[in-house]
């Protein structure tokens, strides 16, 4: 199944996409992660995207639009596989359909904008392997290390307040609408994204598994 997770910036697409990767073993694929990994390592495209991320704006179209290509012609996506951020604009969306990319499932996570605000402050993170936390409502075991491989957890420098707000309203003004172009095509199903991190969890894979009958 090929399925994609819409969201605002801190919606819980990340948190949700390992439990549902875990669950039906397919792989999840972040363009957020991929960007974030080539910045640390300093690659061209890294070292491009870091402007744009900085200031919570979207990496242009045809950077992503190639990162996903290489990435989904990998062997582990041949099974199945989930978006996590992509596509993110009409355009991400219309390159996916080029590719012959059938989507099954366009699933958007619905979180308001306070709520929202109040998770960034709480989200730690592992730089080593990307897993997400929240201090109050999702903490690692010990609350200051990776509990997959013991890395302290650490701050995302878009997570800063200033950046959010910019991150939400480029949400709305560019992302909200690909919700309505799923929709057009019977793709789109949403999940209230304000309960415990369990029960939306069974909520996705109650949808996964309708879809799949
Ligand atoms: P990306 O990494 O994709 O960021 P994002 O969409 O802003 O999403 P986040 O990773 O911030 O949040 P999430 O929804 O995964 O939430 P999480 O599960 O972590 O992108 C970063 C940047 O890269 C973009 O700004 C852009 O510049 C660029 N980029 C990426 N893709 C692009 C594209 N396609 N086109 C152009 N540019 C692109 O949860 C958040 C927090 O809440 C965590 O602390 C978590 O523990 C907690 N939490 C989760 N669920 C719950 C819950 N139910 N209750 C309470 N707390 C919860």
């Amino acid at each position: 199944m090929n399925i994609i997770f819409l969201g605002a910036p801190g919606a819980g697409k990340g948190t949700q996409a390992e439990k549902v990767s875990e669950t039906f073993k397919i792989p999840t694929i972040s363009t957020g992660a991929i960007i974030r990994e080539a910045i640390k390592t300093g690659t061209p495209m890294g070292t491009a995207a870091k402007q744009y991320t900085e200031k919570g704006d979207l990496v242009p179209d045809e950077v992503v639009i190639g990162i996903i290509k290489e990435r989904l012609a990998n062997d582990d996506c041949a099974n199945g596989f989930i978006l996590d951020g992509f596509p993110r604009t009409i355009p991400q969306a219309k390159a996916l359909d080029e590719m012959g990319v059938k989507v099954d499932l366009a699933l958007s996570i619905e979180v308001r904008d306070e709520v929202i605000v109040e998770r960034m402050g709480g989200r730690r993170v592992c730089d080593k392997c990307g897993a997400s936390y929240h201090t109050k409502y999702n903490p690692s075991k010990d609350g200051v290390t990776c509990d997959k491989d013991g890395t302290t957890l650490t701050l995302r420098k878009d997570d800063a307040p200033e950046v959010v707000k910019s991150r939400l309203e480029t949400y709305h003004a560019q992302t909200e609408p690909i919700k309505e172009y799923y929709s057009a095509c019977g793709k789109l199903k949403t999940v209230d994204g304000e309960n415990d991190v369990a029960k939306i969890t069974e909520a996705i894979i109650a949808v996964l598994n309708e879809i799949g009958r």
